[in-house]
């Protein structure tokens, strides 16, 4: 028994035993979007060039996603990119795709980390959404933002609806087993990074990461694609016998492509 099929509290004969000791789906198309990647060249800590762009989209079509919303940091400190930056580089991508013969249909949303200019966006109402209204945040790595709780209620009075990128990464969650279930309660959304499964940043976002699956707490689940080595961890997981088990959990991300294709 691997050890997402521990999490999902089944205990199996020895039929569907020896149907799971390989990998029940060889790629990740039982997702169908992938909504949280940064292909967008040169606007932030992922794909810098277009070459770089063209490499991890083919990357993540070979993994059998079928269709992208990329997601660009907009930081004021670090990445301050508009919307109109990220619809221009959008424009770009789609342009050296076709160029190429890539068909794949990518959109664009972002990553936007909570600070004070963000909260002047909310209040302005100009936000970028992943779907219909839901927006996907990031906060600092730290410590909760103060009043966390306060603004996802703000972005809900506002029309929005939150999706927490990686909440298994934030370490401060880690020793408070409720947090991330009142984070939901409270209506924001959780996207999984893939990579977490892996053990990719550590053994605790691991077992953040699977509990809150245990848990039932997902509503998506992202790359969170920056570079090449990302692409290559997420592709080898195809071999590993996990994604035989994800593609059981009831991620939205498939939901996706009829609000925007
Ligand atoms: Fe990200």
């Amino acid at each position: 028994m691997n050890i997402l099929s521990k999490l999902f509290g089944r205990s199996k004969g020895k039929e569907e035993a020896a149907e799971q000791s390989f990998p029940i789906v060889a790629d990740w198309s039982f997702l169908h979007t992938d909504m949280h990647s940064h292909l967008i060249p040169g606007i932030d800590d992922g794909a810098q060039t277009v070459d770089d762009s063209i490499m991890l989209v083919e990357k993540l079509q070979s993994m059998g996603f079928k269709s992208l919303v990329t997601t660009p940091h907009i930081k004021s400190d670090h990445y301050p990119n508009t919307a109109a930056i990220i619809q221009q580089g959008l424009k770009d991508l789609r342009l050296a795709l076709a160029e190429r013969n890539i068909n794949i249909p990518v959109h664009a949303a972002a990553e936007y980390y909570i600070d004070d200019h963000f909260m002047d966006l909310l209040e302005a109402k100009d936000l970028l959404t992943v779907t219909e209204n839901q927006v996907l945040v990031e906060i600092s790595f730290l410590v909760e933002p103060i009043s966390f709780h306060d603004i996802l209620f703000k972005m809900q009075m506002a029309g929005y609806r939150p999706i927490l990128a990686h909440p298994e990464r934030y370490g401060f969650y880690h020793g408070k087993p409720d947090a991330y279930r009142e984070l939901k309660n409270r209506g924001c959304l959780l996207q999984l990074n893939t990579l977490a499964l892996t053990g990719y940043y550590g053994k605790p976002v691991k077992q953040a990461a699977e509990k809150n699956l245990k848990d039932g707490l997902y509503s998506y689940c992202g790359t969170d694609m920056h570079h090449i080595k990302h692409a290559d961890v997420i592709y080898n997981m195809m071999s590993s016998g996990i994604l035989g088990e994800l593609q059981r959990y009831p991620f939205l991300n498939s939901k996706l492509q009829q609000g925007l294709l």
